[in-house]
């Protein structure tokens, strides 16, 4: 067993069985042994890829997304752009390269990431030198004012917990060890569980043997950042692969260099996350005073902005060799079949902003 792993284990022998939001909280940020402490996960040789490291387009559209925002919100002085989790600041870098086009917009704009990889940080400042970011552990690290938001895989991270609908009531299914005392396996709570009210609505009457998933973290970020949009101005644009409208199922996985990997198997060393609910996201935000916006696929949303004209552009001056490695970036981005449809983006927004590039119609959840 791993470090963390003896760790996990002397915890259950404690205390019982863990959450499988504990159990994801402690294998990805553990502060000695969590997976995004001591490395950097991203590209091939790493255990997976994203969209800014599939083309430099998603990162320029996203970052000229902002700017028609930025305009969208009368064009305020000083304005926070902001990213949570922004991996190797791939995405950050090539929006603000695009953005050199609108220098008014680059001289109001503070960059604020929130990180909590020490790794991908130093990566970040490597990259970003040029725009002065500042760090911080959380959201309510942000300093007051308009803000301009933008995650891209970052909800899914965020740690989930699974119930399992019985004859009468939901259990949790949590994490306990096997036989053995070297593994871990799931086991279901025999008493029912209080967290079955944070279940969507549309899923409380579910057959039994329906297993449902709620990601507290997650409805607390779009509360706060729904009611912070609402009285101080702005909008924030979620990009991730899941599902709308909500649904029941098993979404956690792990993926160790780009393969399947199992969930419980050697905590801290695979990536560990599970398909965001965006209908659960929107409500909390529209509940807190958000307008929501979407989700849009993916494939769709970046066509609106206008994917296959900077492609056009960038393959003008390409060799044959760019030439083709930009024709398969875009293909994964768009394509149904790889990121177009599972990826979808999401915006809130203070209740006054006029739709957001991409998006015409309202989340009604
Ligand atoms: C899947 S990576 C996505 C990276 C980047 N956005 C991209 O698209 O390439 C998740 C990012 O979120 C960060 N992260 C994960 N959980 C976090 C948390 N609870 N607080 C802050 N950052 C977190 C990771 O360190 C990493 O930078």
């Amino acid at each position: 067993m791993s470090a963390l792993a003896r760790l996990l284990a002397q915890r259950i022998r404690a205390t019982g069985p863990l959450s499988i939001a504990e159990f994801m909280q402690e294998a990805l940020l553990h502060p000695r042994y969590g997976y995004y402490r001591a490395r950097d996960p991203l590209g091939a040789r790493g255990d997976f890829i994203t969209a800014p490291e599939v083309s430099q387009i998603f990162g320029e559209l996203i970052g000229l997304w902002c700017a028609d925002a930025w305009d969208k919100m009368g064009r305020p002085e000083r304005v926070i752009l902001a990213e949570l989790g922004p991996g190797r600041g791939t995405l950050m870098a090539d929006a603000l390269r695009a953005l050199k086009a609108v220098p008014a917009f680059r001289r109001a704009l503070a960059l604020h990431l929130v990180e909590s990889s020490p790794v991908l940080r130093r990566h970040q400042a490597a990259v970003l030198a040029e725009a002065s970011p500042s760090w911080h552990d959380s959201l309510g690290g942000l300093p007051e004012g308009p803000l301009i938001l933008i995650a891209n895989e970052f909800l899914d991270a965020l740690p989930i917990r699974q119930l399992v609908r019985g004859e009468t009531s939901w259990h949790e299914r949590r994490v306990a060890l096997g036989a053995n005392g070297q593994s871990f396996v799931f086991a279901l709570d025999p008493a029912p569980s209080p967290e079955a009210a944070l279940l969507p609505p549309a899923l409380r009457a579910a057959a039994p043997g329906s297993l449902g998933e709620i990601r507290p973290a997650a409805f607390t970020l779009a509360a706060t950042l729904g009611e912070r949009l609402g009285h101080q101005g702005g909008v924030a644009l979620f990009i991730d692969y899941g599902y709308f409208p909500a649904a029941c199922g098993d979404t956690l996985q792990a993926l160790r260099r780009h393969r399947r990997h199992d969930v419980l198997d050697e905590p801290g060393e695979a990536d560990l996350t599970a398909h965001v609910d965006f209908a659960s996201v929107a409500a909390a935000a529209r509940g807190a005073g958000a307008r929501v916006w979407g989700p849009v696929p993916q494939g769709g949303f970046l066509a609106a902005l206008g994917l296959a004209e900077r492609a056009a552009a960038l393959i003008a001056r390409a060799t044959p060799a760019q030439l083709a490695a930009i024709e398969s970036g875009c293909r994964r981005l768009l394509d149904p079949e790889q990121m177009g449809t599972l990826f979808k983006a999401l915006a809130l927004a203070a209740p006054s902003l006029a739709a957001p590039a991409g998006f015409v119609e309202e989340c009604i959840p």
